[in-house]
């Protein structure tokens, strides 16, 4: 899917808005979650890279578009590959999260459910970029994710570092929340899967009309 969708620069634009946005929605989250109380230098970083990622995704997305740009103007769902599906996923994340954390006192629960929630999009990043990356290689594309694939491999042993050391169980609670983010991507790749396979349609039928 990812070959096919590189191939495509409109098609692969709205795709790099689609993680421009998640990356964008991240950092809404987060800045949301983490109150001033808590926040160290490394969560401000955090924040400030995630926001990084959107810009850089973004103008990948504009420089792909080139002078088609406005169909990646905004996040809205139209200017995004798999429409609002990407949010979905973070919202599953969140509440697998929330849930798994259940049994924990109010204290500090809100930082515990960053650290989890953030390890769990980490790792995910880590596994999927470095496709995204390989399949942009091969294309000989003009744009690279290594840059941001280095911070997302910082940020995911931060996490995880952290997670340990404040949480009783970690691993067995990663395990059991990754069972529910993997779920939840599919349904997010089935969506870019659609949207891609009624987007070649209505390209094709274009393409057949303007031959006729
Ligand atoms: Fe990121
Ligand atoms: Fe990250």
């Amino acid at each position: 899917m990812l070959h096919q969708i590189v191939r495509q620069p409109l098609l692969h634009a709205r795709f790099i808005n689609a993680l421009a946005r998640m990356e964008y929605t991240g950092v809404r989250k987060m800045l949301k979650a983490r109150s001033s109380q808590s926040l160290d230098v490394d969560g401000l970083q955090h924040a400030l890279e995630e926001a990084s990622h959107a810009y850089r995704l973004k103008k990948f997305a504009l420089q792909i578009a080139a002078e088609a740009a406005s169909e990646v103007q905004t996040f809205a769902a139209r200017h995004c590959l798999g429409g609002d599906a990407g949010e979905s996923y973070l919202q599953t994340v969140d509440h697998a999260c929330e849930a798994e954390l259940a049994d924990l006192t109010d204290d500090g629960r809100t930082d515990l459910n960053y650290l989890l929630s953030s390890a769990l999009i980490e790792i995910r990043a880590d596994a999927f970029y470095p496709l995204y990356e390989s399949a942009l290689r091969e294309a000989e594309s003009p744009i690279s994710i290594r840059g941001i694939l280095k911070d997302e491999e910082r940020h995911l042993a931060e996490m995880d570092q952290r997670l340990h050391a404040h949480i009783a169980n970690a691993d067995q609670r990663i395990e059991r929340v990754l069972a529910l983010e993997e779920g939840a991507f599919s349904n997010w790749l089935a969506a870019f899967d659609a949207d891609m396979h009624a987007w070649l349609a209505s390209h094709r039928a274009e393409e057949l009309a303007s031959s006729n």
